[in-house]
Parts: C-alpha cells; structure tokens; sequence
C-alpha cells in the first residue's frame, strides 16, 4: 500500500475520490532544503509552469523560494501567492504588451529580453506607462549540451540553447548591445542561460555554468557596469528509467560554486537557479480507480477513470512514467498489462507497462508515478469533458484540498448557449 507522509491512499482516496492528484509537501521541502544545502550561494526561484496550483505556488513561498513565471496568468497567481515583484523573474519568448505593462507597473525584478526588437520594445512600454524596466537578458548559447563522450543528457532532456531556438538572444550577437538601449527606460540588471531541462549528468550542467559565467564577464565589459543578478537556469532533472541515475546534487552544488565563486564573492549580485520539476516531480502521483479490466488478442487492458485528458505527458512528451497498483504494492504479480483511460481515442494510453497483481480486481487504485511536475496544468482537462481531477497536498501529516474536483456545471463556464435555446 502506498503511504504519503503517514497516510494510506486509500484513505486519501476516500475523502478525495478518483481521479486525483496527490502531492507530498514533506518530499518538496527536502528538496529545496538539498538544494540550499548544495548551492548555498544561490536563490532558489520556482519554476511556476511546472505546476502553478495556488497553495503549491504558495508553499513554495513560505520555504523562501522566488517566482520564475512565463505569463500574465502566473504574475497573477504569484502575487496571490504572496511573491514579492523583486523576487519575480520573467522570462518567455513572446510577450504580450498587456504582460509587460503588468510586470513593469508590478515592479518585478527582471523581465527577461529574448532578442533586441524586444529589448527596444520593452523601453517603449515603459515609456508608455511611466515607469523603468529592469531586464534580463536572455543568452541563447553558442554551443548546447554535448551529444557525445558520455556527455548525453538523457533520453528526455529538452534543449533550448546551442542552437537555432526561439529562445534569447544569439551569443554570437552580443556586441550589438553596446549602446543599444535607452539608460532612462531600460537597467540591465542580469543575464539569463537556460540551456536544457531534464539533464541528469552533473558534468553538462557545470559545462553550462563555465559558458554562463563566460558570457556573464563579456556583458560586462560590453556595457562597463557589473551585474546585478546571473540567471544560470538549472535544468536539474529526475530519473525516469532504470538506467537512469538522481543527480549527484554535493558534487553538483560544490562544482557549481567553484565556477562561480568569482562572482558570488561579490556581496551585490544575485544567483539565481530557476527550477521546476527537481522540486516537483517526484512529490506528485496521478491516481485513479480501475473501472475495467480486459484482455484482447492476447493484449492486458486495465481501463480506470483517469486518462490523457488529466495526464497527459506521457503520450505528449513520450516519457515513460512508472505506473504502480498503490493498494497492492506488496502482491506477487502475473504478467504485464497497458494502462488506459476512459477516452474514446486509441492514444489515451497512460502507461505501457504495469506489472499486474495477481488479485487485481475493479476499484484498485493505479498510481502514475513522478506526476508532481507538468501534469494537472499540461493537460487537456477539457478533453471529452469529464470533471477535472481534484488536488491534495500532504503536508505533516495533514491533508490540503488544493483544488476541488470539477463539477458537470464547470463545462459551462464561459460559454453561451445557441440563441434560442436554455
Ligand atoms: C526558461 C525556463 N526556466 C525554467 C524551466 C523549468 O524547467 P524544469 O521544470 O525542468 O526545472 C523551463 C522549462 O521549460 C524554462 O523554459
């Protein structure tokens, strides 16, 4: 039986019902506490995207962490949260000019500039509202993660740097910044390396902090004015396979201080890691209730009332995520099954491969393991339109709603009827 945080899930599921997301905020607090162990130079910003629910943005707070956001939407949610704007971070490549005015009049820290034309627009926004904008400048690298020499970040990393991307502004075309903003509307307070998310070899993401401190010293002398803040991403990622290893996070951590020690021996400029889904993923499980069991053509189905439309990274993403039966954990298994949700569509597939227990009956619980980070908010929860799943945080022992299960009523929300009809 699956216990999280000294509580059986069955019990969890009871109060909660199917399907539901479950998050253990004791795993979380361990992981930002490892994280500022290892990187005690740092601040640790939350990568909202990950998994922007409200009480976990606000969670995360109270540990002390920043707010990386990506839109409008999450500026909002990280307010309420109660983030301070000069622990917000902003970083996207394509703004709305309703977004920047919000982060500029909301006074946060840094909006992240991806190219030049941005860099001059966000001036010009800040002209038309009246206030200056401190920004970022987000570096696109000139070389990425290396594909060989046991270099390789994973089956899963996603690269964003070292090659062509949407993403920063070209290193190879920083010297086009030398007088090229307007000092009245615009301080550039930092720069911004994201190279890659899921890299689970430490040697990769030192290698992305020696090209993050490099471009750091030639903004430098480019502009003549120190920086006040160095945005080294992250990427940190979790093992999905059983080939794959947890990162070393003493070795990582002391690495990673070494490279930027000539920086963080200055009292004013801040490091920043932005992280997600290290502080996320493992905590949360997606479960679900078996509704039916099949076999055909020699294929095992366990069909249970949560799909793709409530988890969808692995058929979006072609992750695999270990699926469990978490009220049979201990029973001997017979076989292998696929697991499947309730949608009419052949993709609703939410695991390949469950190892079955021999007494696997209707109303087990199957759990979709490492669901903490881009699960609820990734997903289309409108899909066939069942009910959205609910959201439960364990925290010492105590249950948090986070978010109440959807209602039939929801689906009507926003939307108007034909004219003429009720
Ligand atoms: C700019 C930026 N920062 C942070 C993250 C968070 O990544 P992760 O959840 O892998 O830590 C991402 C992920 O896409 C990103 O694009």
């Amino acid at each position: 039986m699956l216990v999280i945080g000294g509580i059986p899930i069955t019990a969890i599921v009871q109060e909660f019902g199917t399907p539901l997301y479950v998050y253990d905020a004791n795993m979380i607090r361990e992981r930002y506490e490892t994280l500022r162990g290892a990187f005690p130079s740092f601040e640790i910003f939350y990568s909202m995207k990950a998994n922007p629910s409200l009480a976990l943005v606000g969670f995360l707070q109270t540990l002390g962490a920043g707010a990386e956001i990506a839109s409008a939407g999450e500026l909002f949610l990280a307010k309420e949260a109660g983030y301070d704007p000069l622990d917000i971070v902003f970083a996207g490549p394509g703004k709305s000019d309703r977004e920047l005015e919000e982060s500029i009049i909301s006074g946060i820290f840094a909006i992240n500039a991806e190219s030049f034309r941005e860099l001059e627009h966000i001036s010009h926004i800040s002209k038309l509202v009246g206030v200056p904008a401190r920004v970022a400048l987000r570096i696109n690298t000139a070389s990425g993660l290396s594909k060989t020499g046991g270099g390789s970040a994973g089956p899963l990393h996603e690269q964003m740097s070292g090659g062509p991307s949407k993403f920063g502004i070209g290193e190879e075309k920083l010297e086009r910044l030398a007088g090229s903003w307007n000092k009245r509307t615009i301080e550039i307070v930092g720069i911004h390396v994201y190279t890659a998310s899921q890299i689970l070899h430490e040697d990769e993401i030192v290698e992305n902090a020696r090209r993050t401190v490099a471009i750091a010293e030639r903004v430098e002398e480019i502009t003549g004015a120190p920086l006040m803040a160095i945005d080294f991403g992250g990427g940190l990622g979790v093992p999905h396979y059983k080939e794959e290893t947890p990162l070393d996070m003493a070795r990582l951590g002391a690495e990673v201080e070494g490279v930027f020690e000539p920086f963080s021996k200055r009292q004013d400029c801040r490091l920043i890691l932005e992280l997600g889904r290290y502080l996320m993923s493992e905590s949360g499980v997606f479960v679900s209730r078996v509704i039916e069991l099949k076999e055909s053509r020699g294929q095992r189905f366990i069909i249970t009332d949560g799909g793709i439309n409530q988890f969808v990274r692995p058929v979006l993403m072609k992750v695999r995520h270990e699926a469990r039966v978490l009220n049979k954990l201990a029973s001997p298994t017979e076989g292998t099954a696929k697991v499947g949700g309730p949608l009419c569509t052949p993709i609703d597939i939410t695991s390949e491969e469950i190892h079955v227990p021999d007494d696997i009956a209707l109303d087990d619980l199957i759990g979709i393991m490492n669901a903490g980070a881009y699960g609820y908010s990734m997903s289309p929860l409108l899909f066939l339109s069942h009910p959205t799943p609910g959201e439960v945080i364990v925290l010492d022992g105590e249950l948090i709603e986070a978010r109440r299960r959807g209602r039939p009523k929801d689906l009507l929300l926003n939307q108007e009827p034909f004219p003429g009809r009720v």
